[in-house]
């Protein structure tokens, strides 16, 4: 019995490590979100006016018809923001003629350095289909807050600030209404077009 107990101690502090580390890092990623999504839907989204990377209004509003693939993130984000934006641009690649019923939408959590001319050339270096979204910081905080998005500033060890933010991928329908949600590190283009393909 003691013998069993010796074996099973390493186990089950492994076995607590690694939910631990799941429970941690699914917190870390979905601050806000995960329970909002439990709860009711409706309650991700909304109405939105900013200024598109060409320096037009844009409104939610515009987007009617279309589906929108809406991403939260920051032009100088080092890793996760550019490995998803082509992430977004492979799947509906693999859609074909499909894709011009979804619009991939970028949102910046970072306006005071994404300005529209900021904005243009970084998006379109990841395909022409990108819709680029900044404002002031007012605007975005009232749209991150619609979408249960957290963002917080960073210092950087060699001055500047990076942005802890959450990273998520959403999904509304044609009248803005969302539909779901995925994370982005964890979907790969394949699985993220046929995700789209069933909802088109
Ligand atoms: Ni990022």
């Amino acid at each position: 019995m003691r013998r069993l107990a010796i074996t099973l101690i390493p186990v089950l502090l492994a076995v607590a490590l690694v939910a631990g580390f799941f429970i941690w890092h699914a917190a870390d990623k979905l601050p806000a979100l995960g329970r909002n999504v439990v709860t009711g839907t409706a309650q991700v989204g909304g109405p939105f006016t900013l200024i598109d990377q060409n320096g037009e209004k844009r409104t939610a509003a515009d987007f009617r018809g279309r589906l929108m693939l809406i991403y939260f993130g920051y032009s100088y984000c080092p890793d996760v923001c550019p490995t998803t934006l082509s992430l977004m641009a492979d799947a509906l690649e693999k859609l074909g003629p499909r894709a011009d019923a979804i619009v991939p939408i970028f949102i910046t959590i970072d306006p005071e350095r994404d300005t529209p001319a900021k904005l243009k050339p970084y998006l379109a270096s990841f395909g022409p289909r990108f819709v680029g979204l900044t404002g002031d910081v007012a605007s975005i905080k009232k749209v991150s807050t619609l979408y249960r998005v957290y963002a917080k500033k960073t210092p950087l060890a060699g001055g500047g600030y990076g942005m802890d933010h959450t990273s998520v991928l959403y999904l509304m329908d044609r009248d803005g209404k969302f539909v779901t949600y995925w994370d982005d590190t964890a979907i790969g283009p394949d699985k993220l077009a046929e995700e789209l393909r069933q909802r088109l």
